[in-house]
């Protein structure tokens, strides 16, 4: 059986159908289809981005793309067994591993991006849904949507981001960034300095700089940047995170 999970979800200008097995009731694929220019070059960057991971990564995503016609896409993911989601209200003092395997697995997939100031961009690397785990504490990147190879986005600027992210969802219950929080945001972002793979243009000011790419780059999520948690980020936890890091 085939239904409709989405459409044009976050102004996405796509269709996510999921194909169940019959028999075991579980999803078997996923399918992402447009007919908008937006749309097209979603499914487009989606099939390039699973390329360029699949040529780096231990587990696979098998992926089939299909062009119908000038105005109509459409791209086949088969799902990977035994991955899960974590659970969004997952708290921070639980997340903590997930972004730590997380960091571990970007380290070990940009390799070759070592001290380089660009590299190949992900985009939307948020630990709600697109970072997967199994039960063997392996680590599965998805939805390559926003996938940008063109070189102009800073090495790190993911993990940035979704460091920035889980803080942010912290403060929205805290309405702080607690000592033990901030601490692991710091050690994470002196994690990925020591991997090299923190661009020397994100070294100063790490998460004030980040913000300034996302924002000077804003056409990679193609109207859909409001999703970005980051970007509602009140600007004292900014200087926050940036002050621990500089100290
Ligand atoms: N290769 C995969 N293996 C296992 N599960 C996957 C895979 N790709 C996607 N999924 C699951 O399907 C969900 C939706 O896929 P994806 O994130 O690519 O679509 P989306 O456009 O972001 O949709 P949504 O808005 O629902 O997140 C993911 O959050 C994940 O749970
Ligand atoms: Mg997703």
């Amino acid at each position: 059986m085939k239904y409709i999970k989405g459409v044009h979800r976050h102004g996405s200008e796509t269709f996510l159908i999921v194909s169940n097995n019959q028999q075991r009731l579980v999803s078997d694929s996923i399918i992402k289809t447009s007919t908008t220019k937006n749309g097209i070059n979603s499914i487009i960057s989606e099939y390039k981005g699973i390329e360029w991971y699949n040529h780096l990564s231990k587990n696979k995503i098998v992926c089939n793309f299909d062009i119908k016609t000038k105005t109509y896409y459409k791209i086949e993911i088969q799902l990977n067994k035994g991955f899960f989601n974590i659970n969004t209200n997952t708290s921070y003092q639980k997340i903590k591993k997930y972004l730590d395997l997380t960091i571990q697995h970007y380290i070990e997939i940009w390799h070759d991006y070592k001290n380089k100031l660009y590299s190949p961009f992900h985009g939307d690397l948020s630990l709600v849904g697109n970072v997967m785990f199994n039960g063997i504490e392996e680590v599965l990147f998805v939805d390559w949507e926003q996938f940008d190879n063109s070189f102009k986005m800073p090495t790190g600027l993911d993990i940035m981001m979704i460091i920035m992210e889980n803080v942010w969802y912290e403060t929205l219950k805290a309405n702080q960034i607690s000592k033990d929080v901030l601490k692991h945001a710091k050690n994470s972002i002196e994690n990925l300095i020591k991997a090299k793979l923190l661009s020397p243009l994100l070294r100063k000011k790490p998460a004030q700089s980040s913000l300034n790419f996302i924002n000077d780059n804003i056409e990679i999520w193609r109207g859909q940047h409001f999703k970005l948690p980051v970007l509602k980020m009140p600007k004292k936890y900014i200087i926050e995170i940036d002050n621990v890091v500089t100290n």
